[in-house]
């Protein structure tokens, strides 16, 4: 289904009818001698979250840049509902972005503007008028239960805070697709958990695709094993040795992908560098 930003005049991307959100195959990146990712295929099907795991400096995040088009591979293709990206001319992958929410690693928020202005910046670029933008903040804020402030600098916030707005500014074009960098990544375990049910409403309320890094195993498998209850509006446990179909594992370990698979298959493994990782 088009988005608000998609069904705006200006944006000319459209997902393709039946296509998945995201397919890799065979992509390669080096930065000069360094091989970061080598022969990566995956896919991410309609309404399925993929955790990415792996050790730091692994590739994560570029994988993530190279799924949004902010890097391009050396070889292999990338397919965002149906259309490659990696034969896509920079503007046309700017048009792609309204359909493609990222939250950075550090956040990446403007110091310099208010959290109006930083969560409408995308909007803002693509022309929006200006009631229809401070309307559509004050919903995404809603999302991250922080609307009251608009008005406020990220200074003036706390990192549970920026993340959240990150979160806003990821969601405000409404994308059909999400990429996580490390969410909750140097938070504590109570912000930590909340914004995990963000994303966790984000998937089971919205059905919203999404790839999540996170380096907090106990944030993947929360997700692996709850779902958001929307009348309750908080998470709930699956029944004991449930696991969360819409969600999967992949780990990525010196630029190749060691795993693919379900949580079920991730917990049994018995490759001895993934039951190390995960003990
Ligand atoms: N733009 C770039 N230019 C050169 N090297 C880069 C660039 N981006 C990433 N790298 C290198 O690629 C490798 C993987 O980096 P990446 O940021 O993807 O790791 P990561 O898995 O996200 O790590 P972390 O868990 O610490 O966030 C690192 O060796 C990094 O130095
Ligand atoms: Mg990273």
């Amino acid at each position: 289904m088009p988005t608000a930003l998609q069904e705006n005049a200006t944006s000319r991307f459209q997902p393709k009818e039946g296509e998945l959100p995201v397919v890799f195959e065979d992509v390669s990146i080096a930065f000069d001698q360094n091989e970061v990712l080598k022969d990566i295929s995956f896919q991410v099907k309609h309404g399925e979250t993929r955790l990415l795991l792996g050790p730091a400096g692994g590739g994560k995040s570029v994988l993530l840049k190279l799924a949004n088009g902010l890097l391009r591979p050396d070889s292999g293709r990338i397919f965002i509902f149906g259309h490659e990206i990696t034969a896509m001319h920079e503007n046309e992958i700017f048009e792609l972005r309204s359909s493609v929410g990222m939250v950075f690693q550090e956040g990446a928020l403007f110091d310099s503007m208010n959290i109006r202005d930083n969560v409408g910046f995308q909007l803002m670029e693509h022309h929006v008028p200006d009631d229809e933008v401070d309307s559509r903040v004050e919903e995404a804020l809603k999302f991250v239960e922080l609307d009251k402030t608009m008005e406020k600098f990220p200074s003036q916030l706390s990192g549970g805070m920026r993340r959240r707005v990150a979160i806003a500014r990821a969601i405000i074009a409404k994308p059909s697709l999400l990429l996580y960098d490390s969410p909750t990544g140097g938070l504590d375990p109570i912000t930590s958990t909340n914004i995990i049910a963000l994303t966790m409403k984000q998937r089971d309320v919205y059905h919203t695709s999404s790839i999540l890094i996170t380096h907090r195993l106990q944030d993947a498998f929360l997700l692996a094993t709850h779902y958001f209850d929307r009348d309750k509006n908080t998470m709930v446990a699956l029944p004991s040795g449930e696991a969360d179909r819409d969600t999967s594992f992949m780990v990525l370990h010196e630029g190749r992908l060691v795993f693919d698979g379900s949580t079920h298959d991730l917990v049994h493994s018995d490759d001895p560098f993934l039951k190390e990782y995960l003990s």
